[in-house]
């Protein structure tokens, strides 16, 4: 059996940090938000992979290489535009061959892993597996419609009035009849979005008599392409942590509580840091409060300013800052000062698409 998995895509609600970077790489609890697909994956005993890649080819190239330190084999396969999921598939045709394989949109993060769906799919055989999560908000999903026996009758893209409560994740098993869906006079066509669509591909496999059945996540699923979502993982990861360590240096007036993490050459002086959170190498934190569900990446100055629940990313500097920050998803390299003199003004130098919320 194969992998393949998708690193490209526009990314688009997660600019402006995609316009510097591949969502693919930003981390969710300081671990590249792709590590995780390649740790599903592996985890089910898949180790030859297909990774879709963009024009931002060299920087995933950089991270993962050939695989070969994560115990598997990547294969690049170069999408020349955003043309789709279904693309996705189309293009790597050649590389899948006729093995079945799992379909891993690689801004998707499981808590369980994969392992119960391949190997459902691997006793009962359909031509494709949906993977299913129980959402309370069905409506902002694809739904798949099943009959009695647990086969897929139909999907419905974002219903208005959802027939059931489960969505479809990002997560498929598939085998070479889906190729079927780009050929022929009945092949799927591109979407009024210029994407070929994955729907559409469960959808020709259901009219043309193959055989769709779905399974149901175990424990939780998020799709962390927006920055709700991807706080949400980073939240879910971290609770899931049961062992604190420190690398760096903590000094004896400040308080540590809960499950904290912290690297190799960080500094931890007069500050709270209250647990699930985890800090990266050659960070300080200095007079500051770091609450939890908060995430800060390698290179990090925190000074007299108080975090909690956010993703912070490498090298920020955050100084001086008089109230919470809470809820943020902050880039490489950003600084976040304030100066207290009068007159009182904000200044800013933000990216494009970048959201501000002073309260
Ligand atoms: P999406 O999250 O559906 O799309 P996107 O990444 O382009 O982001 P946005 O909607 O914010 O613009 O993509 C799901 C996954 O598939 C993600 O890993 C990116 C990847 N992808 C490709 O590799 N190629 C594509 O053509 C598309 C559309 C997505």
């Amino acid at each position: 059996m194969k992998a393949l998995i998708t690193a490209g895509g526009h990314g688009t609600r997660l600019r402006p940090l995609t316009f510097t970077s591949n969502k693919h790489l930003i981390p969710v609890a300081n671990k590249p938000m792709i590590f995780y697909s390649l740790e599903a994956v592996r985890g089910a005993g898949i180790t030859d992979i297909g990774m879709i890649v963009n024009e931002t080819r060299p920087v995933i190239e950089e991270l993962l290489g050939n695989g070969k330190k994560f115990g598997v084999h990547i294969t690049y396969i170069d999408q020349d535009e955003p043309r789709g999921l279904g693309h996705c598939l189309m293009i790597a045709e050649r590389f899948l061959g006729k093995d079945p394989f799992v379909f891993y949109l690689g801004d998707n993060v499981l808590a369980g892993g994969i392992d119960g769906f391949v190997s459902e799919f691997k006793k009962t055989k359909p031509n494709c597996q949906l993977l299913l999560a129980k959402v309370p908000d069905p409506e902002r999903f694809g739904v798949a419609v099943l009959n009695k026996k647990g086969e897929v009758i139909r999907t419905v893209e974002k219903p208005k009035h959802p027939e059931t409560p489960f969505a479809i994740t990002g997560v498929y098993l598939l085998d070479h009849h889906c190729f079927e869906a780009f050929r022929g006079k009945d092949a799927i066509k591109i979407s009024a979005r210029g994407e070929f669509e994955i729907p559409d591909v469960f959808q020709y496999l259901l009219d043309h008599g193959y055989k769709v059945r779905a399974h149901n996540v175990t424990g939780w699923w998020k799709d962390t392409g927006k920055m709700e979502d991807l706080l949400a993982a980073n939240r879910l990861v971290l609770e899931r942590q049961t062992d604190g360590e420190i690398k760096g240096s903590v000094d004896k007036i400040s308080k540590l509580a809960g499950i904290v993490r912290i690297g190799k050459g960080t500094k931890i002086v007069n500050s709270e840091l209250r647990g699930p959170v985890v800090i990266g190498e050659n960070v300080e934190v200095r007079d500051s409060y770091i609450g939890p569900f908060t995430s800060l990446y390698n290179g990090c100055v925190i000074h007299n300013s108080e975090i909690e629940h956010s993703v912070v990313l490498g090298n920020v500097t955050i100084r001086d800052v008089e109230r919470r920050i809470d809820n943020s998803l902050i880039g490489q390299d950003v600084t976040i000062v304030q100066n207290h003199r009068h007159p009182k003004t904000y200044s800013f130098m933000v990216g494009d698409n970048a959201k501000v919320h002073l309260v």
